[in-house]
């Protein structure tokens, strides 16, 4: 596990860039004060609805967009597109703010189109047109550019040492995806640790398990004695109902396992049917919850789901339920709570934030929003527990066998559901409160 951290970077040495450059219009008055600064520095500039002209550097302005969160994520990666061509250097520009994650694009394209080389540029309050034009130079990096035209970009720190965990607190714990996967593990393991009450928010309902059928936690097995106690009932359910009916009973045996051994650990558990992507499900699950239990003083977000794809092959429905349920569902969160009382803030993201992965571009871009949305809380909240783990792959929830055995083969190690949950309640209850964002995995970290 290693925290990333910010590290200054040499200005940029070379001889200003005299190529032509196309700079996306996506937001007119940034891109037209954009090309005034580049052709005072001598950089011919045109500004176009799309890129792919003969200019074999592209600023794009959809990240300085006044539109939403996740429209501007996916125009950027829809204008990203047409300027796939061997030896384009495309240059993302996003203002620094908890609702960007535009280097989750950039990262991905790195892995996905090796014949580009794509940045992030995320501007510290007004940054001139001058500053961006010296930093064309330079080789193209992620960079948190300041006013004053240094610039910065993350690197993984030194571990720090471990700290003794501070006495049990009682808090009363919203777990966003905590009665199921990872996150399920993790809330068990803070409740051991720290006692309170939790409240479980998933999407599931709490399915009762059916009568007739013996407990079982394989899917396989529970549709064929499903099927079996259908058919001794005289129905004939279809496949897919059967298959329906299986996961809903499943999921069900999961919120009840999870719950229990919350309270076998001493601590208050309950569960709430919640959709994070959905705004009204939330305010609907949360609006009770100050009179029956208090205030929310520590919050777990680990709702997230995949829709793996190629940039090229993306889908805009495919990118907004990724960045509804994670990105989406965190501010809605925090649009409903008293974030004052908040002690202690835990996001669940993904090493594919940090490095970017094949076919995950949405979720990278969703995570990096939460890395982003984590620095922002810690600013406002400076008593608080901030801490965005960005995971290398477990032994469990999403990776499914298949997935499992897919990184065995490529030697990638998985995270054991103890270690990561130690790591997790430790980092959260008493880590360095000066590292928000932290990388934990082995081989992630050197490729
Ligand atoms: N497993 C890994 O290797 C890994 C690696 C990196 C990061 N992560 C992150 O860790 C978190 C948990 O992942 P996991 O592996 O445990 O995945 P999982 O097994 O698929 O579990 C996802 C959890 O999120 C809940 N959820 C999904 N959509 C939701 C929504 N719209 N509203 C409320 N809850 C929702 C699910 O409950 P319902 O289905 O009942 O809604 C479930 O509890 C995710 O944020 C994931 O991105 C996991």
């Amino acid at each position: 596990m290693r925290p990333a951290r910010w590290e200054a970077v040499a200005p940029p040495a070379g001889l200003p860039l005299a190529t032509p450059v196309e700079i996306t219009l996506a937001e007119p008055a940034a891109a037209e004060a954009l090309q005034a600064s580049l052709a005072a520095a001598g950089i011919p500039a045109t500004l176009v609805q799309a890129p792919g002209g003969s200019a074999r550097t592209v600023l794009f302005t959809e990240g300085l967009a006044p539109a939403p969160m996740t429209a501007r994520h996916w125009a950027a990666l829809a204008a990203a597109r047409p300027a796939r061509q061997p030896g384009a250097k495309l240059i993302f520009l996003q203002r620094l703010s908890a609702d960007t994650g535009l280097e989750g694009l950039t990262r991905t394209l790195r892995r996905e189109w090796p014949e580009v080389s794509a940045a992030c540029w995320t501007l510290l309050e007004n940054v001139s047109g001058e500053v961006i034009a010296g930093w064309l130079a330079s080789a193209s990096e992620d960079l948190w550019i300041s006013p004053d035209g240094t610039a910065r970009r993350a690197a993984l720190g030194p571990l720090a040492a471990p700290r003794p965990l501070p006495p049990a607190e009682q808090g009363l714990w919203l777990v966003t995806g905590g009665a199921r996967g990872v996150t399920a593990t993790c809330a068990i393991e803070i409740a051991r640790q720290s006692g309170g009450t939790f409240l479980l928010a998933g999407r599931s309902a709490e399915t009762p398990w059916p009568a007739d059928v013996p407990e079982t936690s394989d899917l396989k097995s529970l549709r064929g004695l499903m099927a079996s106690a259908a058919v001794k009932r005289g129905e004939k359910p279809s496949p897919a109902a059967i298959d329906k009916a299986a996961r809903a009973a499943l999921a069900g045996l999961e919120i009840r396992a999870t719950l229990a051994e919350i309270r076998a650990a001493g601590a208050g558990a309950h569960y709430l049917q919640m959709d994070t992507s959905d705004a009204a499900s939330v305010d609907a699950a949360l609006s009770t919850i100050g009179q029956r239990f208090g205030q929310i003083t520590g919050l777990i977000h680990g709702a997230g789901i995949i829709a793996d794809r190629l940039v090229e092959e993306k889908t805009e429905a495919e990118l907004r339920r990724v960045l509804a349920t994670k990105a989406e569902g965190l501010f809605h969160i925090l649009a409903r709570i008293d974030r004052a009382a908040l002690r202690h803030v835990g996001l669940f993201s993904s090493a594919s934030a940090f490095f970017g992965n094949r076919g995950q571009s949405d979720y990278a871009m969703a995570n990096a929003i939460l890395a982003n949305a984590g620095r922002a809380l810690r600013a406002e909240l400076p008593a608080a527990q901030v801490k965005v783990f960005d995971w290398g792959p477990w032994e469990g929830g999403m990776v499914d066998a298949t997935l499992a055995s897919h990184f065995r083969q490529q030697g990638v190690p998985l995270i054991p559901l103890g270690e990561g949950a130690r790591i997790f309640a430790h980092e959260l209850l008493a880590g360095d409160t000066a590292d928000v964002e932290l990388v934990v995995g082995t081989v992630w970290s050197d490729t």
